[in-house]
């Protein structure tokens, strides 16, 4: 195993990688395991040496790049979770190893595996993701109702840090709705950041500015009906909801447009125009009273 400590004792690193031996996951992601260990998460993966998917990094000169850029953002006061160190083996095809972060604050956004079963990319694809077991209809209801009461100086951060974020040429991915965290205090937070965007490793020509991006992807507090263009994969599927039951649902609703409110008005506190937003709306159908 070979590593890189950025922020943290290799020692302290090595051991709490042999901790997680001996533990059950608290979460899995896609590629990932995600392992609490006191005030730290170790993330088990296989594929260090790849950053977006499939762009080679055999030297992780590009993983480096981010993880430097996360500290220097934690230290400016924006809400990411970075990347301490991590470990890995050298002779790995893709790089089996090992990310270690702080814990994040609080509890995810909305926890993917508990909502899953509620959005369209999961119907045809039961095995993909773990689902959760849980009342999951009691825990989007709940959840959704939370954050609709969550401070709007707390949307307004979330919409600044997600443009210095951008700033950097760091991918924020936002269909994953446990790609954020939220804390009552702290309020929202970023994790799995440790990609550059497409156009930074000249995939793609850079057409859209950030505050477009932002125009769409600041909404990801919100659920989504079916027949939105962005946020098809994730939109709330009816056949679905008709488990959540007609007072949950309006429930739902009414937290959902709150929620919309909020983030729309972040979005313009934060400089983004009218004009942009006109043009993002059109390509959002936000979950609301008229889709129950
Ligand atoms: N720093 C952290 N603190 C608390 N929980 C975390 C932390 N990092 C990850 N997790 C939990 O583990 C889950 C998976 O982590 P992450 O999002 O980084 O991996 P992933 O979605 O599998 O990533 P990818 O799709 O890029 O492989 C998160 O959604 C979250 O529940
Ligand atoms: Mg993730």
């Amino acid at each position: 195993m070979k590593g890189k400590f950025f922020a943290i004792e290799e020692a302290k690193a090595f051991e709490l990688i042999e901790r997680t031996g001996k533990m059950m996951p608290a979460h899995r992601g896609i590629d990932r395991r995600c392992f609490i260990v006191g005030e730290y998460a170790v993330l088990s993966t296989s594929r260090l040496k790849l950053r977006n998917v499939d762009v080679r990094d055999d030297k992780l000169s590009h993983l480096n790049d981010i993880i430097e850029k996360l500290l220097l953002l934690e230290r400016e006061g924006v809400n990411v979770v970075p990347i301490l160190g991590y470990c890995y083996d050298p002779d790995s095809m893709d790089g089996e190893g090992f990310l270690i972060e702080l814990r994040a604050r609080g509890a995810e956004m909305y926890d993917d595996a508990m909502i899953c079963k509620f959005e369209a990319w999961t119907q045809d694809n039961d095995e993909v993701y773990l689902k959760s077991d849980a009342d999951c209809a009691e825990y989007i209801t709940n959840r959704t109702r939370e954050l609709a009461l969550a401070p709007q100086a707390h949307y307004d951060k979330f919409i600044a840090d997600m443009l210095e974020i951008m700033k950097r040429d760091i991918l924020i991915d936002f269909m994953g709705k446990s790609n954020f965290f939220y804390d009552r205090e702290a309020g929202f937070q970023f994790i799995d950041l440790d990609t550059h965007t497409d156009s930074h490793y000249g995939l793609c020509e850079d057409t859209i500015s950030n505050k477009e991006v932002a125009a769409i992807g600041g909404f990801a507090p919100c659920h989504f009906a079916e027949g939105t263009s962005a946020f098809a994969p994730i939109a709330l599927v009816p056949s679905a909801l008709a488990e959540l039951g007609e007072v949950r649902l309006a429930a739902l609703a009414e937290s959902n447009s709150l929620i919309f409110e909020k983030c729309l008005a972040a979005l313009k506190a934060n400089g983004v125009s009218d004009a942009v937003l006109d043009k993002t709306l059109q390509r959002l159908k936000v979950f609301d009273r008229r889709c129950c």
